[in-house]
């Protein structure tokens, strides 16, 4: 089953984004797989950000990330990668769609509130690097059992 990683922001975190980010994901129908608040070290984050390094925002990227607490997740579901990305709007909340988590609740490119693995590949690396594999708990839903 295709998974993607998630990570709320400390700019979504302290804007008391946490519950509607998941309410979203769980409402469209993807399951939740892993989640952590942690504070991010200096070489997660630079490993985690390694494709931009050359890019002039990744120090000032890296120094916000391990600034405060984010919260790291893993979604599973078919498709789920690209539903990510959709769910979440550009990069560039300016111009995200309205709907979408940046649209709604972001002004800032910098302050963009979470990050979506970019591809499948993208996502496994990413899972691997946040996670250990005792952290992921694959379910299914038992309810049928006992909900009328
Ligand atoms: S993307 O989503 O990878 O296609 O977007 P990209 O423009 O390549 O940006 C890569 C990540 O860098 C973040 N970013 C910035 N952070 C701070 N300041 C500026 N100016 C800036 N521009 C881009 C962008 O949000 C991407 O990070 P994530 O965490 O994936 O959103």
């Amino acid at each position: 089953m295709e998974r993607t990683f998630l990570m709320i922001k400390p700019d979504g975190v302290q804007r008391n984004l946490v519950g509607e980010v998941v309410r979203r994901f769980e409402t469209k129908g993807f399951t939740l797989v892993g989640l952590k608040l942690m504070k991010v070290s200096r070489e997660l984050a630079e490993k985690h950000y390694d494709v931009h390094k050359e890019r002039p925002f990744f120090g000032s990227l890296v120094d916000f990330i391990t600034s405060a607490p984010v919260v790291a997740m893993v979604w599973e579901g078919d498709g789920v990668v690209a539903a990510a990305r959709k769910i979440i709007g550009a990069t560039n909340p300016l111009t995200a769609e309205p709907g979408t988590i940046r649209g709604d609740y972001g002004v800032s490119i910098g302050r963009n509130l979470i990050h979506g693995s970019d591809a499948i590949e993208t996502a496994q690396r990413e899972i691997s690097l946040w996670f250990s594999d005792e952290e992921l708990v694959s379910w299914e839903p038992t309810m049928k059992s006992w909900l009328y």
